[in-house]
């Protein structure tokens, strides 16, 4: 058994955040922020739910399927709208699907891992599984924290796998955790995110490059032969440093976090949605998944285009 990636759908609350707003009450500028993270605007508003329903609600639209045939949805987010039950359930119910519900906890790299879980349920039987990465960053991010504020935003994506007979298009995967570096990223329950902001940017790049060549090797595929690298969206520098050492060229990358900022597990469907909707991908195209986040937790996937 396999997958192949059905359908898939993002959405972005409606309130536009620019640099400009915050270089008006923090001490920062939009030079500043553009220089350092490649950020320009990001999106505040919604909840968790609403804007995983809204891109699970596309993807079920495109894939053109029965949401009661979905199986179980898997949604990734580090700000459930409640501790309990998981926001999953709401999803479930407003879309109509059939079968199950939970969340996972990867922070960044969620939903890279809801992936790999949804493409495991599938394996064992599961026909169709919707997994959807969802993230209301604003609200636990301090405002008034210049060195957080400006980087992070709300948004979601999602996708529909389904079981196909075969090898399917999941071609290779790592997931990994490294719990003793906790510390550089956290938020206490009720509390603000706190960042290393340095050590995690150096971290980051390891482990991005890393991911990418053991889930690479794993299937037998060269860099060369990525046709586009879909990485978190957390800051360009991170992006272009890891894809010096990768050795994929920074126009086979996929970017949105000009618009969005760092969307935390909407960050990597944010920007397959946007390249599969501009046409930057054809069937047979070796897409390359790459997450990483507190924990330190990290996940990269490869996959290949098309039904
Ligand atoms: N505006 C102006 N100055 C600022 C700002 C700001 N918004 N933020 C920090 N500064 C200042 C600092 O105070 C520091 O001043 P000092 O030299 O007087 O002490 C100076 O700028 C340089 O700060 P650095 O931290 O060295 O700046 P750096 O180039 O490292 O950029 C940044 C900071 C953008 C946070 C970078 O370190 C980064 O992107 N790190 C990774 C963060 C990340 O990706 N986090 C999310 C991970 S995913 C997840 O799971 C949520």
């Amino acid at each position: 058994m396999g997958i192949v990636l059905r359908g898939w759908g993002s959405a972005l609350p409606e309130k536009i955040v620019t640099n400009a707003d915050f270089a008006s009450r923090l001490d920062t500028s939009d030079e500043w922020i553009v220089a350092r993270t490649g950020i320009r605007e990001r999106r505040f508003g919604g909840s968790t739910g609403t804007l995983a329903v809204e891109a699970g609600q596309r993807a079920i639209d495109q894939a053109g399927i029965d949401p009661a045939t979905i199986d179980v949805v898997v949604l990734a987010t580090t700000t459930p709208d409640q501790v309990m039950p998981a926001t999953a359930s709401y999803v479930q119910e407003q879309l109509g699907c059939g079968g199950g519900a939970m969340d996972v906890n990867a922070a960044c790299s969620g939903f890279v891992y809801a992936l790999v879980a949804g493409a495991g349920l599938c394996e064992v039987g599961a026909e169709r599984v919707l997994v959807a990465g969802a993230d209301v960053m604003s609200r636990i991010t301090d405002q008034d924290d210049r060195g957080t504020a400006i980087l992070f935003g709300d948004g979601a994506g999602a996708v529909v796998l389904e079981r196909v007979e075969g090898p399917g298009k999941l071609l290779g995967w790592d997931l990994g955790s490294d719990g003793s570096l906790r510390h550089l990223l956290s938020c206490d329950a009720g509390g603000y995110t706190q960042m290393n902001g340095k050590e995690v940017f150096r971290q980051a790049v390891r482990v991005m490059v890393d991911s990418c060549s053991k889930t690479l090797a794993r299937a037998g595929i060269a860099p060369a032969d990525v046709t586009l690298l879909v990485p978190h969206q957390a800051n360009t520098r991170i992006v272009s440093a890891a894809c010096d050492r990768l050795g994929i060229p920074m126009d086979r990358t996929a970017l949105v976090l000009e618009r969005t900022g760092n969307t935390s597990a909407g960050s990597v469907p944010l920007a397959l949605a946007d390249a599969a909707d501009n046409g930057r991908l054809a069937d047979g195209d070796i897409v390359l998944l790459c997450g990483f986040g507190a924990g330190m937790t990290w996940a990269s996937a490869v996959l290949q285009w098309g039904a």
